[in-house]
């Protein structure tokens, strides 16, 4: 069965962009894909020391031991891909989604490409503006990964303030589920 992962990058794990991922992931499974929602949100994530022990020692870890990323490595070797959900904070993601981008990509690129030909989709919630930049930064990560990148009508975004707001923004869902059923589709081919 294929797998994909589902990251919150929202601190609210019940909040606006939680709601999107599920929105996704439920199209996902019911086309049988099984899915694995992580919060990254409100979690202690170190930023990346930028010392490229991950190209010297190549051993698929970060040296930073005492947060939950090498952990999220292993599982995102052993999935299909994996969907990056994040809020717009200032125009761009949340620091916790920048921390897990920064040091999963490096590991990931030092280790021969270990997320190549995977799926990657970024969904981003904002209240206004601001969500083009958040989605292109999570992008970097699948276009330097040589991931799948799978796309939607309006790119992906959906737009509300307080948790639950999103559900209003019935053009931003209906591009979501459309989204949830072109991974599937891309799932399929290869
Ligand atoms: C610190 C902070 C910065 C924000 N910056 C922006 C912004 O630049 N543009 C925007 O449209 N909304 C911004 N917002 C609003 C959130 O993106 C919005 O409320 C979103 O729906 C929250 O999603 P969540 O419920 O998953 O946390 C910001 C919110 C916070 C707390």
């Amino acid at each position: 069965m294929k797998k994909i992962l589902a990251f919150n990058g929202s601190p609210h794990a019940n909040g606006n962009t939680a709601i999107t991922l599920k929105v996704v992931t439920n199209e996902l499974n019911k086309h049988g894909v099984e899915t694995e929602t992580i919060q990254l949100g409100g979690k202690k994530i170190r930023a990346c020391l930028g010392c490229r022990k991950c190209w010297e020692l190549k051993n698929k870890q970060c040296v930073i031991k005492d947060d939950m990323i090498n952990e999220l490595i292993l599982k995102m070797e052993e999935s299909d891909g994996f969907i990056i959900g994040s809020p717009v904070y200032i125009s761009n993601v949340t620091s916790e989604v920048k921390a897990f981008l920064d040091r999963t990509t490096f590991v990931g690129e030092a280790n021969d490409f270990l997320y190549k030909g995977k799926i990657g989709a970024p969904v981003v919630v904002a209240t206004k503006t601001g969500a083009n930049f958040a989605y292109a930064a999570i992008n970097f990560m699948f276009g330097l990964s040589e991931m799948i990148t799978v796309g939607s009508t309006y790119w992906n975004c959906a737009f509300g303030k307080l948790p639950g707001d999103v559900l209003n923004d019935k053009q931003g869902i209906e591009g979501l589920v459309r989204l949830g059923n072109n991974i599937a589709e891309v799932l399929l081919r290869i």
